[in-house]
This record gives structure tokens, C-alpha cells and sequence, in this order.
């Protein structure tokens, strides 16, 4: 596999070497200097970042090479040059393209012209590398054994609701996404994906819209933000009405297991889809989680540049 362009390529094994990898990246950050020396990673984002730019420069440091951050309209792609001629001409000079952007479609056709390993640091549709470290502090909490535990998200239907689907299916686990009905509900084909990667792992996906219901005995409650980056404005009053009822409070989470932990991929907004008093409470994750972030893009880097992911067959 070249690319880690969508949480869906990665097979069992593959998730399970990056996670290792990131494992060790977090006790010796700087083993593998020479596998970046004196070359460089460009760093594309049209959407603003605060965590995925910060640990992408630095797993590219660690690594021994040098970031080259390149925001939006510094790219003549801005300008209308193709996606396929970008990807070629980045490919000249890095050594891996890390993308963030709107369309996957995007990240797809980025993958496809570029010839050096294309990273997706977040999409409309998905975000990957998140994904691995909610699943390194997942493992620091659980350990790898998560038989009879439940994993579940609450809020809205988004990119990180497909993806945290996704991968809780690759890894055989029994994952529920909490959302409203309708609009703001999880993409039926991104469901459709992790249920048919489900069928062939032992874990199990289900989309409910009943918050309580979702919470009741999970090990994790998961929620993310309720306007994510490119949601149109015009329906923030309509979108906050249907999410509301979905919000992670202090009562939501006494209904869930004893040792239940609370995530969030960050940025947050106290009081609206999660109370102050959890996200900043003992049951919270959230800073292990934000620096795993470096660790895991260290270890996707690490794997891509050596093509030693095999992808889903
Ligand atoms: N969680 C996450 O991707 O954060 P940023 O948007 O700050 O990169
Ligand atoms: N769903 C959010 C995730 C941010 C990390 C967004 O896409 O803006």
C-alpha cells in the first residue's frame, strides 16, 4: 500500500504494526532519525490545524527530515493547476505529501498522480491518523484485550463518527455511533464499509440514535465537535437544535461502564458537545490522546516511506 488515504485500506495487521510502532515512538522518540535524513515531507492543508500540523512537523523532525508547510492558496493549485500536475511536481521533491482538505475524492486523485506515500491529515469524509491515536490511548487504558467492551461515539454524523466506525470494525471491536436521524446521521455507504469490514473481523457496528442507550456500559464515550471545518453557517441554529440532546454530560456518563473513559479528538467547545466538568475531569483522555497524535504520524511516516503496509485485500 503506498498511500493511507482512507481509515478502510488499513488491514488488521497493518493498524496493529502503526499502533506498535507509535508505541515505541512514544518511548524513544528519536529511534529512527536516518529513515528522513536530509529530505523533505510536504505538509498541504486548506483547512486550518492545530494538532495535525503540530505532530506532522514534529514526527518529520524526529525523523530526521524537514516539514515543508504549505497552506491553501501558496500552492498555483489555488490558481486552477491540476491536482495530477501538484501531485507530480511534490513527488519531485518530498518524500511524502500529508493532506488535509475537503474532498476525499481529492486525497484519492492526490494518491493516484503523486509517487511518493500520500497521508491524509483529515478529510469531509474521514481522519486516519486520529484514529490510530485514539486506538494507542485506547490500548495504554484497556490494553489490546477489548473482548465484551463497547466503544462509542456520540454526536454528529461526521467525519470522525465514519472513521471511528471504521476502525473499530478493523479491530474486531463492538463500536456504536449515537446521532441524530436524518441529515446529520453517519453516511449510509461510510456504515455500510465498516459493517462489511465487521462481518469479517468479529466486531460489530451499529448506528442508534438514542444517546443514552449508546452509553449504557461503554468502556469509551467519544464526541466531537458539532460544526466541523466547512459546515455551512447557515445551518448552525438548526444543527445545534438536533445535536443537543446528544451532548456528553455528566449524567450521560454515569450510565456507562465503571472504568469508562471520555475522548474527544479536539478542538472542543465546553458546553456545547461536552460539559466542562467532563472533558476536564478524571475520566478524561484527552491530553494523552492530542499527544499520541505525534506518535502515530511518526509511525505512519515511518511505515509509508519503508512500504511496509500492506492495505485491506
Ligand atoms: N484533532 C485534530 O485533527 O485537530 P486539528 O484540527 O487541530 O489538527
Ligand atoms: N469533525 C471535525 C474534526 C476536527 C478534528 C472537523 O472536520 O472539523
Amino acid at each position: 500500500m503506498k498511500d493511507l488515504l482512507r481509515t478502510a485500506d488499513l488491514s488488521r495487521a497493518d493498524v496493529d504494526l502503526l499502533l506498535d510502532t507509535a508505541a515505541d515512538f512514544a518511548k524513544s522518540p528519536l529511534r529512527a532519525t536516518d529513515t528522513l535524513a536530509h529530505r523533505t515531507v510536504a505538509i498541504y492543508m486548506t483547512k486550518p490545524s492545530t494538532r495535525t500540523r503540530l505532530a506532522s512537523e514534529t514526527a518529520v523532525a524526529h525523523l530526521g527530515g524537514t516539514p515543508m508547510f504549505l497552506r491553501g492558496d501558496d500552492l498555483q493549485i489555488g490558481r486552477g493547476e491540476s491536482i495530477a500536475d501538484t501531485a507530480r511536481v511534490i513527488s519531485g521533491f518530498a518524500s511524502a505529501l500529508v493532506i488535509r482538505t475537503f474532498k476525499q475524492s481529492d486525497v484519492d486523485e492526490l494518491g493516484q498522480y503523486a509517487t511518493i506515500p500520500v497521508l491524509n491529515g483529515l478529510t469531509d469524509d474521514d481522519h486516519p491518523t486520529q484514529l490510530l491515536a485514539d486506538w494507542v490511548t485506547i490500548r495504554e487504558v484497556f490494553g489490546s484485550d477489548i473482548a465484551g467492551r463497547k466503544f462509542t461515539y456520540v454526536g454528529d454524523g461526521n467525519n470522525m463518527a465514519h472513521a471511528w466506525l471504521t476502525m473499530g470494525a478493523i479491530l474486531g471491536a463492538h463500536v456504536v455511533a449515537a446521532t441524530p436521524s436524518g441529515k446529520w446521521a453517519p453516511d449510509s455507504a461510510a456504515v455500510a464499509t465498516a459493517q462489511a469490514i465487521a462481518a469479517t473481523t468479529g466486531g460489530k457496528v451499529e448506528v442508534t440514535h438514542d444517546p443514552e442507550a449508546a452509553a449504557k456500559d461503554a468502556s469509551v464515550i467519544y464526541t466531537d465537535v458539532w460544526m466541523s471545518m466547512g459546515d455551512p453557517e447557515t445551518e448552525r441554529q438548526e444543527k445545534l437544535k438536533a445535536l443537543s440532546p446528544f451532548a456528553v454530560t455528566d449524567n450521560l456518563m454515569s450510565l456507562t461502564a465503571k472504568d469508562g473513559i471520555f475522548m474527544h479528538c479536539l478542538p472542543a467547545h465546553r458546553g456545547e458537545e461536552v460539559e466542562a466538568s467532563v472533558i476536564d475531569g478524571d475520566r478524561s483522555v484527552i491530553w494523552r490522546e492530542a499527544y499520541h497524535r505525534r506518535t502515530t504520524i511518526q509511525a505512519c511516516l515511518y511505515h509509508l516511506v519503508r512500504g511496509d503496509l500492506q492495505g485491506r485485500l
